[in-house]
């Protein structure tokens, strides 16, 4: 069997890769790639395959597949391996629940420490934000702001979950956000938020994310209930 699986050959390898970058190097790779969308969800990612594209032994493709899966971007599954992971993992509501909880945590620990520079990098967001018409980009930024606003948080355990959870979010918008219609994005959220971290006001800070949380997943799960989301997600 050497039929090689399509989207693989999306992914462009330059040059030999240095045995102790592999591991990186392939995690980095594979997880843009999913990210942008070039390996859909349900796309079996062989052990043997990816040692070949990238010309390495298969231990580092196995260490970085390992680090995909903690990241929920794979789902390693007894019979067919890894799997790039369904854009949101079970129940919508739930994940959204989970962020709330650790992001006001990021937020709280968070907004006491932060500098005028970090408040001028949000703010900094926010303006690309608004003039942004690629969903792609829309995506990243919107992750690059909220991280901006939990940035100082000591707790480094927490920000990586944090950072999982707003990943979940930026590969399923990328996919979706064009087919939910919603136009422009408005900035007015990001704006509020952004004042009361300026003004240290931390209660008021976590409010408004939470405000801002919950307005998200009434649109995902309104999104998600309709005929072409159903479809559309069964096609990946
Ligand atoms: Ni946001």
């Amino acid at each position: 069997m050497t039929q090689k699986p399509k989207p693989l050959h999306s992914i462009k390898v330059d040059g030999p890769i240095p045995a102790h970058l592999a591991r990186s190097v392939i995690e980095e790779t594979l997880r843009s790639a999913i990210l942008d969308g070039r390996l859909p969800c349900g796309t079996a990612l062989r052990q043997q395959d990816l040692a070949d594209l990238f010309g390495v032994s298969r231990m580092p493709v196995r260490e970085a597949l390992r680090q995909l899966e903690a990241q929920e971007l794979l789902s390693v599954t007894a019979h067919k391996g890894a799997v790039v992971a369904p854009l949101i993992q079970g129940d919508a509501t739930e994940t959204y629940e989970l962020r709330i909880l650790l992001e006001s945590e990021a937020m709280r620990q968070s907004v006491p420490l932060l500098t005028a520079a970090d408040h001028a990098r949000a703010a900094a967001y926010i303006d690309e934000l608004e003039a942004q018409r690629d969903y792609t980009e829309i995506g990243r930024l919107n992750r690059l702001f909220h991280m901006a606003l939990y940035s100082k948080a000591p707790n480094k355990r927490l920000l990586r979950l944090v950072e999982d959870g707003l990943n979940e979010e930026e590969r399923f918008l990328r996919f979706n956000l064009e087919a939910m219609g919603l136009g422009k994005l408005s900035q007015d959220d990001h704006r509020a938020m952004l004042q009361a971290v300026q003004d240290r006001d931390t209660d008021r800070s976590i409010e408004l994310l939470e405000q801002h949380l919950n307005r998200g997943v009434e649109v995902i799960t309104r999104y998600l209930a309709t005929p072409a989301a159903q479809s559309r997600q069964a096609a990946r």
